[in-house]
């Protein structure tokens, strides 16, 4: 077992920064994750500022796949690697890979947020609302899951709270509400009881969302239109021939659109080359440049991105995975259990005097 630095666990006189953020496991993360979230937490692991905590959501992943746990078990191993792959780096003594259920501290604080938290204030949350769709009937637990979640950004709140201190939360978009949600109850909860959480900073990366290879605003696998972050040369290749691109660019001479065009959308995510972008962008609206020769394009751009991420994945085979998850959990423990303790004695929670 690595040994957890104390020296992480003091206060620090600027405060204590910590950074929360996670994904539901529920299958191996593409291109979209990439852009959407994993490049921004890389950043911000770089720049050395924070603790780091990335949360393995396995049980926010019961929410939609309750009938398919051993694709979530499964998934938790394959979103590691994943993150191994973009060079999340739990050498680092602050950055912890934390598996959700792993860590009773956090259901202990989710069910005693239950007690303040509001129903209408939870079910008209958009996020929520859009994921229910048509469903007539869903669990509690789903209902429930914005509570869930604000319990893992306030399980790592530094406590008691002191000025400068900080839990920031890097996002895409659709997480807002959560987030806001998160703020909401945290004062609340202080409000109501006393001082214990520091409400959540939001940060939401530059790229929200990336379509499908289709161009459908939903990327997702069994729409065949993801391109994985451990897809191979050839399979990246085949993805990229097969996209979307204008309808209307039906010859090389035609003008073409580049704005809602999904290559060109990937173009300007993944080609680092700007004045390359400009010019193919240019030369397509013109008229006179082919599909197949900008995709021959992003393919290799998209592969030149990926190699690095390929040889790092090469490089974690054969290590122990399980000890880098418990790890990160048991660090994730250590920061919360105060908390909860907090949380417990605000409510006059304990054994009779
Ligand atoms: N809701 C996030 C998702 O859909 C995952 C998540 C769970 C999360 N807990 C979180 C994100 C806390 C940020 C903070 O992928």
């Amino acid at each position: 077992m690595k040994m957890i630095e104390a020296q992480n666990l003091q206060i620090p006189k600027a405060g204590v920064k910590r950074v929360l953020t996670g994904m539901r496991t529920t299958g191996e993360l593409h291109l979209g994750h990439y852009v959407g979230a994993l490049k921004e937490w890389k950043r911000i692991q770089d720049e050395g500022r924070y603790d780091c905590f990335f949360l393995l959501a396995d049980v926010q992943a019961l929410t939609t796949h309750a009938e398919k746990p051993e694709l979530l078990a499964k998934s938790v191993v394959s979103v590691v690697k994943d993150w191994l792959s973009v060079g999340l780096d739990p050498n680092d003594p602050n950055i912890h890979f934390v598996q959700q259920s792993m860590v009773p501290e956090r259901y202990e604080l989710s069910g005693l947020l239950m007690m303040i938290a509001k129903s209408a204030e939870v079910f008209r949350n958009p996020t929520l609302k859009s994921e229910i769709g048509s469903d007539k009937n869903p669990t509690m637990g789903f209902m429930a899951y914005p509570v869930d979640q604000v319990a893992d950004i306030c399980m790592v709140s530094p406590t008691p709270p002191r000025s400068g201190d900080e839990v920031l939360v890097p996002v895409g978009e659709d997480q807002i509400p959560h987030l806001e949600y998160s703020r909401v109850l945290a004062r609340r909860f202080n409000h109501d009881y006393g001082d214990v959480f520091v409400p959540c900073s939001p940060l939401v990366g530059e790229v929200g969302r990336l379509v499908g290879t289709d161009g459908k605003e939903k990327m997702s696998k069994s729409m065949g239109n993801v391109i994985n972050l451990s897809d191979s040369e050839v399979v990246v290749n085949d993805r990229v021939m097969k996209m979307f691109t204008d309808p209307n660019h039906k010859t090389v001479n035609d003008p073409g659109d580049t704005e809602n065009n999904p290559v060109f959308i990937y173009l300007r995510a993944f080609d680092p080359n700007k004045d390359e972008v400009a010019e193919l962008t240019e030369h397509y609206q013109r008229g006179g440049l082919g599909d197949v020769a900008v995709k021959r394009i992003l393919a290799q751009r998209i592969n030149e991105m990926l190699d690095p991420i390929r040889e790092r994945r090469s490089q974690w085979e054969g290590r122990d995975l399980r000890e880098i998850v418990v790890d990160g959990t048991e660090a994730a423990r250590i920061v919360s259990r105060p908390v909860v303790e907090a949380v417990r004695e605000k409510m006059h929670l304990g054994y009779p005097d």
